[in-house]
């Protein structure tokens, strides 16, 4: 008996899709609702007190729920409306006009994050992009061998988001540490799918966003700043509720605070840090390790079936390098992937990686199964011909 099953109940889409696409979109837990009637009734029956009632701690006190799943003590992560701000933030607290001005990236890197990084240039960035021979993996060694005494900041994430290939996070950060550079660990893809321990990995940085595998839907972003470098930094894109004084309105330069607050700047996005928290407490409650095991289980089971019909598999074998998604490019893969569509099988397509699958914790192995066997029912009888350029209307 699969004792996770008993949260299918609490995600309405489950009951009526075969969901398979929390790599970018993880399903909505019921309790939202309730969440966002929460939201809806503190600002039409409290009124400006709301925000002395609560939500203008939210940006950092949410993130005590995400702390647990990346390793974090509570009051280390402030949040952000999205990875790309968070980057953003980092980067601002450094200055690239100086000899130490390389940023060292993969080529398989979210593309947002590689063009923000890019656009940092005309303030004096230098970009080392290193590519990857195979586009699933990260040619270690070439990376390592790029970070050197001129490198200031080494943005990677621990998931890549194309092959769910599992970065050796802990060999970066050392080598980084050792030329005296920052690394900003995307977690995007691996909070809620592996276990995650960014503490005693020493992360300078943790990124990462709740829409995907914590079922935390848009909007929330997660920024971790190691507790040494906390107040040492000052993020030049600030603003006033980093302010030690915010309600004193003082004019000129800021008095910034030395916790987390630290890294915010404007008006928080309050209705999203409602509607995350149902995911998270569910997440919590699960638990990464046992998400994990099943994660394996189901991960192995794709791979085997897609194997065994001699589709080409864009992902990882080795279960230590594989994290929750397996991208099959099967022939015909983006014809075939809106055929799934249309038949209520939820999965992506991205050039390059392929149809994505991604089981999580509330999925039946069942449904891996059928996802399959409804791709070589698509091929077999040619039903991917009417999603062609040709035969779809203008
Ligand atoms: C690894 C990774 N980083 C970042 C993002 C998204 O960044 P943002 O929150 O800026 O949209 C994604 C996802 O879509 C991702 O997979």
């Amino acid at each position: 008996m699969d004792e996770l099953l008993k949260w299918r109940a609490e995600f309405p889409i489950l009951e009526r899709s075969t969901y398979l696409i929390s790599n970018s979109l993880g399903a909505m837990p019921r309790g939202v609702y309730d969440e966002m009637r929460a939201y809806a009734d503190s600002w039409a029956l409290r009124g400006i007190r709301a925000w002395e009632e609560g939500w203008w701690e939210m940006a950092v006190g949410v993130g005590d729920r995400i702390a647990p799943l990346l390793g974090a003590a509570p009051g280390e992560i402030s949040l952000h409306q999205n990875v790309t701000i968070t980057q953003a933030v980092i980067a601002s607290c450094f200055d690239f006009r100086g000899p130490r001005n390389k940023i060292v990236m993969t080529g398989l890197e979210f593309p947002s994050t590689q063009y923000f990084y890019n656009e940092q240039r005309r303030h004096g960035a230098r970009i080392e992009t290193i590519p990857s021979a195979d586009g699933i993996r990260l040619p270690l060694e070439k990376f390592l061998a790029a970070i050197d005494e001129n490198t200031l900041l080494v943005p990677i994430s621990q998931v890549l988001f194309r092959s769910a290939y599992i970065v050796d996070a802990r060999a970066i950060i050392e080598r980084a540490h050792r030329a005296g550079a920052h690394v900003i660990l995307d977690c995007f893809q691996a909070a809620g799918t592996i276990p995650l321990d960014i503490r005693a990995l020493g992360a300078d940085f943790a990124v990462g966003g709740v829409l995907k595998w914590l079922c935390g839907g848009p909007g929330v972003a997660y920024l971790y700043v190691r507790e040494d470098l906390r107040a040492r930094l000052r993020p030049a894109l600030t603003g006033w509720i980093a302010h030690r004084r915010p309600f004193a309105f003082e004019s000129g330069a800021i008095d910034a605070r030395e916790d987390s607050f630290r890294y915010l700047n404007g008006t928080p996005h309050i209705p999203a840090l409602y509607a995350c928290r149902p995911g998270l407490a569910i997440l919590n409650r699960v638990g990464v390790p046992a998400i994990r095991e099943k994660s394996l289980r189901m991960t192995a089971r794709i791979l085997d079936g897609a194997k065994a019909r001699g589709w080409r598999v864009n992902t990882a074998e080795n279960p230590g390098e594989r994290a929750g998604t397996v991208s099959i490019d099967c022939p015909h893969a983006a014809e075939v992937c809106r055929e799934l569509l249309a038949r209520e099988i939820l999965v992506d397509w991205r050039p390059a990686a392929g149809i994505r699958l991604s089981p999580h914790f509330y999925n039946r192995e069942d449904e891996c199964d059928l996802a399959l066997a409804q791709m070589d029912e698509i091929l077999r009888t040619n039903a991917w011909e009417k999603h062609c350029a040709a035969s779809v209307p203008a």
